[in-house]
């Protein structure tokens, strides 16, 4: 059975089948609508149903609790219809046409950037051209049936590879094996590109991006993209880690700082400063709201530990004016496969 669904206030239609996602049936209609996780995790495809019904399927109460869904909110990747539907939805995109692919790879090379950070670069097959918007990240699809979020951390794919920034996990089944068993040649599979997480361009407005350790592999993306092209706006990277080793690629941001005088970048450490550091220290998102009181005409795109998004988002809103349309972010949430 299928439904009409109208995105707010675009007007913008869709069908949904009842057995599928509201999420992918705006993705399969090319409607580039806010997600993340696409399993109930990171709460960036809420959205509220102005009209009709839908069944919350798997919805989490810890993402949408009972006040939410009396309100009428619903997650998007995990509501079906079960009516002809009216959706507010104010940040909805053309998906640009760019495919969601399942594709084999070779890992290229394997670098330790961290005692904790590995750059992991993908080789694809030399036949295909992957593409996606800088920001996006890929699933592996692991054999057992499980996936692995990574965000994509190179803007350029000129040459066929793809560059990850992968954290070990204490315990974590995939990450562990990145560490200790994974080699040059080694065959994957991945799914992508996914994710909404990427520069509005239909804005000039001031940029801060805020990153929590490997939350900066797709805001890396996004900065050398924005180089790349020449696009000249404020931008201001702040960089948040527990110890100096966790900016694993600090002097890749001062040479950005260097060259581009609309460029800032202010690394915060946490809690171990280094001999000598006189940088700044603190959470991350503190700096950034001590530095720019008044956020209301920025975005903000932040990327990394669910607590800090949502710690920053709360805070930039409530005290420093920041819009919340002008928050998008990228939670590095875990698998639903596992307990967490
Ligand atoms: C959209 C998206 C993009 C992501 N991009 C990146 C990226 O670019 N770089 C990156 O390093 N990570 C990224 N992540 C997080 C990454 O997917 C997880 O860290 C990874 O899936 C862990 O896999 P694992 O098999 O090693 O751990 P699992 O075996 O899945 O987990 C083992 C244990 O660790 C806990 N755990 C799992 N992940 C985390 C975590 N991130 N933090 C704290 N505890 C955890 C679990 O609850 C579980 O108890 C991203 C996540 C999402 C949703
Ligand atoms: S909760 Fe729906 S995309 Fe993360």
């Amino acid at each position: 059975m299928s439904f009409k669904v109208t995105l707010q206030p675009s007007g913008r239609p869709f069908t949904a089948q009842a057995d599928t996602s509201l999420l992918q049936a705006a993705l399969d209609a090319e409607l580039l609508v806010p997600y993340g996780c696409r399993d109930g995790a990171c709460g960036a495809c809420k959205a509220k149903i102005l009209e009709g019904q839908v069944d919350h399927g798997k919805s989490p109460f810890t993402t949408l609790p009972e006040t939410d869904r009396a309100a009428g909110m619903a997650l998007m990747c995990c509501a079906h219809a079960r009516s002809d539907l009216s959706i507010e939805c104010r940040d909805v995109r053309s998906a640009h046409d760019i495919p969601v692919r399942k594709l084999p790879c070779r890992v290229q090379n394997l670098e330790k950037l961290a005692p904790d950070v590995m750059l992991l670069r993908l080789r694809l097959p030399p036949s295909e051209v992957f593409q996606f918007l800088p920001g996006q990240y890929v699933d592996f699809m692991l054999a057992d049936g499980q996936r692995r979020s990574f965000s994509i951390a190179s803007a350029a794919h000129a040459d066929n590879s793809l560059e990850l920034h992968v954290r070990l996990i204490p315990g974590g089944q995939f990450t562990s094996h990145v560490f200790s068993a994974m080699k040059e040649r080694d065959i994957l599979r991945i799914e992508g590109p996914l994710g909404s997480f990427s520069l509005r361009e239909d804005n000039t407005a001031p940029v801060v991006f805020l990153a929590g350790g490997t939350g900066f592999a797709p805001i890396k993306a996004i900065i050398e993209d924005l180089i790349a092209r020449e696009i000249e706006r404020p931008i201001t990277l702040y960089w948040g880690a527990r110890e100096r080793s966790g900016l694993y690629l600090h002097e890749l941001a001062e040479r950005w700082a260097r060259q581009r005088a609309d460029f800032r970048y202010v690394p915060v450490i946490s809690e171990q400063p280094p001999e000598g550091w006189s940088g700044r220290t603190g959470l991350v998102h503190h700096a950034a709201m001590q530095d720019i009181p008044d956020m209301s005409g920025h975005q903000v795109y932040a990327c990394g530990a669910p607590a800090m998004i949502d710690s920053a988002k709360k805070d930039f809103s409530e005290r420093c004016g920041l819009p919340l349309s002008s928050f998008y972010a990228d939670a590095f949430t875990f698998s639903a496969n596992n307990p967490v």
